[in-house]
C-alpha cells in the first residue's frame, strides 16, 4: 500500500508574490477575508512542496479571530485542521491573547472539527452576529485548556498530521 506523504505546518514566514499566487488559487472558489493591513499570521500545511491545507489569525479591534480554514480534499481526515488549529492558537497565545474567536454557520465542519472540542462557546450579542448565517466563537484561555490540550501551550512547535 503507497503511504500517504507527511505534511507539516508551518506559518508562512513571507508572504511573497509566489506565496500569494498560491493562495489566490487555493481560495478560488470562495470568499475569503483580506486581513493584509491588519497583525495576522497565515499557517500552511505543507505536502513536500504543495499546500494541503491554509487558514489565518488576525487581530482586530482588540481580538485574535481564526479564519480561512481549508484543507485539500484529498488530505482530509487526517488531522491537518486541527494542527492548523493549534497553531493559531498558540501564535495569539504568543501575542498575549486571553480569548481567541471564531465565526461560523452552524453545522459547519469546521465548528465541529476546530471549535467545540476545545471549549470555544458561542457568544452572540447583536452587534456581532449577522442574524443567521454566521455566529460568533470564544475560547477563553484557562490552565484547564493547557492540561487538557498540552499541545496549545506558546512556544511548542508547530503539528504535523499523522500520515
Ligand atoms: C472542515 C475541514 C477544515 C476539516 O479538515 P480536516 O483536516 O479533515 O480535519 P481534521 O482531520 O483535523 O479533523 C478534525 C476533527 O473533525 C472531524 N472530522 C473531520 N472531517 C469530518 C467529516 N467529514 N465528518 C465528521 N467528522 C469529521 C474528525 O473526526 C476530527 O475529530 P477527531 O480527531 O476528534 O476524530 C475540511 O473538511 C475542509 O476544508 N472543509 C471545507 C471548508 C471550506 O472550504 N471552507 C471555505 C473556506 S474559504
Amino acid at each position: 500500500m503507497k503511504k500517504a506523504p507527511h505534511v507539516t505546518v508551518k506559518k508562512v514566514s513571507r508572504e511573497s508574490g509566489e506565496w500569494r499566487t498560491r493562495f489566490e488559487a487555493f481560495y478560488s472558489d470562495c470568499e475569503i477575508r483580506r486581513v493584509d493591513k491588519l497583525p495576522h499570521a497565515y499557517f500552511a500545511a505543507y505536502s513536500g512542496d504543495e499546500i494541503a491545507g491554509h487558514s489565518v489569525v488576525y487581530f482586530e479591534k482588540g481580538r485574535w479571530v481564526m479564519d480561512g480554514l481549508r484543507v485539500k480534499p484529498e488530505f482530509r481526515e487526517r488531522g491537518i485542521a486541527k494542527a492548523l488549529t493549534e497553531a493559531r492558537i498558540r501564535h495569539a497565545l504568543e501575542q498575549g491573547a486571553k480569548e481567541v474567536w471564531y465565526a461560523c454557520e452552524d453545522g459547519n465542519l469546521v465548528t465541529i472539527c476546530c471549535h467545540l472540542r476545545y471549549g470555544f462557546e458561542k457568544v452572540c450579542p447583536h452587534e456581532h452576529c449577522n442574524a443567521a448565517t454566521a455566529h460568533w466563537y470564544r475560547l477563553k484561555i484557562t490552565p484547564q485548556l493547557f492540561e487538557k490540550f498540552p499541545a496549545l501551550k506558546p512556544g511548542r512547535a508547530a503539528g504535523h498530521s499523522t500520515p
